[in-house]
């Protein structure tokens, strides 16, 4: 049986930072509905020009490092995003140039917010298959450069910063189960409409502010509390645990009141769960990779422990990943 756990993790967030003060200039809201509706405080903007690729970049070397890995050593880059540099080529193959990691296959997944969890499970089946040895699984998003900073109701919530996790072949089982979801019948509730084949750019699209955006907030949050409940409950289930036997939840940091909710379904404490989301708002992918990766540096996570990485996004789509630390 060929095992895979994570060796090393990494995060890189763009210094500049906008504050809920900075948004009551731009729209008509305040700090007080920002903070008690949605839990966030502030988030990250990427100023640059540079794209995912240069967030994920960042936060993979740190990663490598801390892995022991070089990058010559991988044999596949997984960047989960939907804000991917281009179109095509993918945000992969450029991470893989930035890292001259010659030997790795590279694809790139859309799966929304949960694009890490996809990643983390495509990863841990191609090494328990055993067809790779070493995968970097990266969630990069620079949201801010599809946010319609017109629309109060989406514009507060979204930030920039990249999450990575190092995975490797291992003779102890660090993951353990996982449970991916999607329905697709529901694909209006979060979206970018334009500048793909069904609606190509154009001048009207930009004048509609059709490459931003659009979200019904509130269908969105019921469906979230009850996918990414149900989803950690059948990834546990598969492995004999209930929410009882968690000791850390990584949960997708979109709103700390969905947050709320699925702990309090999970039964879980809130010693059993890592929150963020008042630092960075809404990263997609990239939110549940920088939350793993901030926990194992504050010592939140200690060998044998096991943990659940939970999330929830547009598509709309879910999944979980139960690991043992090991
Ligand atoms: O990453 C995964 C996908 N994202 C999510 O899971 C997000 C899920 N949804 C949410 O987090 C919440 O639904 C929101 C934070 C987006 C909105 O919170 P809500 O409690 O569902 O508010 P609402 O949309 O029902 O709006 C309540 C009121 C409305 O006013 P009226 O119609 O009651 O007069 C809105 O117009 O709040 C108003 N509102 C605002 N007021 C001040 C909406 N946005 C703002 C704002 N500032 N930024």
């Amino acid at each position: 049986m060929t095992y895979a756990k994570i060796v090393g993790l990494g995060k890189y967030l763009p210094p500049d930072i906008v504050t809920n003060a900075d948004l009551e200039k731009k729209v008509d809201t305040t700090d007080e509905w920002i903070r008690t509706r949605t839990g966030i405080n502030e988030r990250r903007i990427l100023k640059e020009r540079e794209g995912s690729s240069s967030l994920a970049y960042k936060a993979s070397l740190i990663a490598l490092k801390k892995a022991g890995i070089k990058p010559q050593n991988l044999d596949l880059i997984i960047v989960a995003t939907i804000t991917p540099d281009t179109l095509f080529p993918s945000t992969a193959c450029y991470l893989q140039n930035y890292l001259k990691a010659t030997n790795a296959g590279c694809l790139d997944i859309s799966a929304a917010c949960a694009g890490f969890v996809y990643g983390l499970t495509t990863a841990w089946q191609y090494i328990h298959g055993g067809l790779y040895k070493n995968i970097l699984v990266v969630g990069s998003e620079v949201l801010t450069t599809i946010t319609d900073w017109q629309d109060r109701s989406t514009c507060i919530l979204f930030g920039d910063g990249a999450g990575a996790a190092v995975l490797t072949q291992s003779s102890k089982q660090g993951f353990m189960s996982a449970d991916l979801g999607a329905d697709g019948s529901e694909s209006d509730v979060l979206s970018l409409p334009a500048g793909g084949s069904r609606m190509p750019a154009s001048i009207e699209t930009v004048n509609q502010r059709l490459h931003t955006i659009k979200m019904k907030g509130t269908d969105l949050f019921r469906i979230a509390v009850r996918a990414m409940t149900q989803t950690a409950e059948n990834s546990l289930k598969k492995v004999g645990l209930t929410g009882a036997d968690v000791d850390m939840l990584i949960p997708h940091q979109a709103n700390k009141r969905i947050i709320d909710a699925v702990v309090k379904r999970l039964g879980l404490s809130f010693d059993n769960v890592y929150i963020n989301v008042e630092r960075y708002g809404n990263m997609s992918s990239a939110s549940s990779a920088v939350a793993l990766c901030e926990a194992v540096e504050e010592n939140k996570i200690k060998s044998g422990d096991i943990v659940v990485v939970d999330a929830f996004g547009g598509g709309l789509v879910w999944g979980s990943c139960v690991i043992k630390w090991v």
